[in-house]
């Protein structure tokens, strides 16, 4: 591990260009329950059975009743040692683009600025009528679910599976993977699609990429450097 942090280390340092990528694991030690995994579940649902348009047509209050218990526990939670590294990162780096998987908005919270939300903001809340989009950060929503000043329904502002991503962002992301020296990829499981492609978009592209997780995933024979164990310690350490 000690090899390959310092591995690691060097390339970020020489780094001109870094691009990050996070997913749910960066926010697990704030508290925040991962997709995958024994604490992901919630009423016994599974992500993938709540997170699509067709659970939200079918039942909309159950759909907002786990985004506003979801919101709950990212409004008491506070971004953590994994979330402050990757400020500092960015002040040292000559570039880097930080893109996130994560709708919890605990990079925003940390300091970062510019974060390509790929996936959506859980604090967005989108009019299914007349398509705009309003922030609202109140924890409980006094109403579910929520309605629009013109009476539609209002969704939650994040990608739903079987929905295309934001355009402009995934565009702003894909630049950035390519033209980066080092690709850093932290918490993800890197199951879902598009969003893991970026990590064969970076080798493809001769990228150096270094991956942080307490697991293996599919990845990590094939990246250059993969460090385990938890974020909020290995990325202070790669500091
Ligand atoms: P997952 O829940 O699929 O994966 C979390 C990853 O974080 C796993 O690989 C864990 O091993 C790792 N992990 C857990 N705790 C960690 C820690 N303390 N430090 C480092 N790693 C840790 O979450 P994502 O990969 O983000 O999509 O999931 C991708 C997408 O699937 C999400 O954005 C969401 C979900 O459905 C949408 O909402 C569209």
């Amino acid at each position: 591990m000690d090899e390959r942090l310092e591995g690691a280390r060097k390339a970020l340092r020489h780094a001109h260009s870094i691009a990050v990528l996070t997913g749910a694991g960066i926010s697990a030690e704030s508290g925040i329950p991962t997709f995958r995994g024994p604490d992901s579940l919630w009423q016994n649902y599974r992500p993938e059975e709540l997170a699509t348009p067709q659970a939200f047509a079918r039942n909309p209050q159950l759909v907002w009743e786990w985004y506003d218990w979801r919101r709950g526990l990212i409004a008491a939670a506070a971004p953590n040692p994994g979330h402050h590294a990757l400020v500092t990162l960015a002040e040292r780096a000559q570039e880097l683009t930080l893109i996130t998987q994560n709708v919890d908005g605990l990079h925003d919270r940390a300091g970062s600025s510019g974060v390509l939300k790929v996936h959506g903001d859980i604090w967005d809340l989108r009019c299914m009528n007349c398509r705009r989009v309003v922030r609202d950060t109140r924890v409980p929503l006094p109403e579910l679910p929520p309605r629009c000043a013109c009476g539609g329904m209002l969704r939650p502002g994040v990608v739903w599976f079987g929905e295309s991503l934001p355009q402009d962002v995934w565009a702003a992301a894909e630049t950035a993977v390519s033209r980066s020296d080092v690709f850093l990829v932290v918490g993800t499981s890197a199951v879902v699609y598009p969003a893991a492609g970026l990590i064969d978009l970076a080798r493809d592209s001769g990228v150096v990429v270094i991956e942080v997780n307490i697991a293996d995933t599919t990845y990590s024979r094939s990246v250059d450097f993969a460090l385990h164990g938890p974020s909020a310690a290995v990325l202070p350490a790669l500091l």
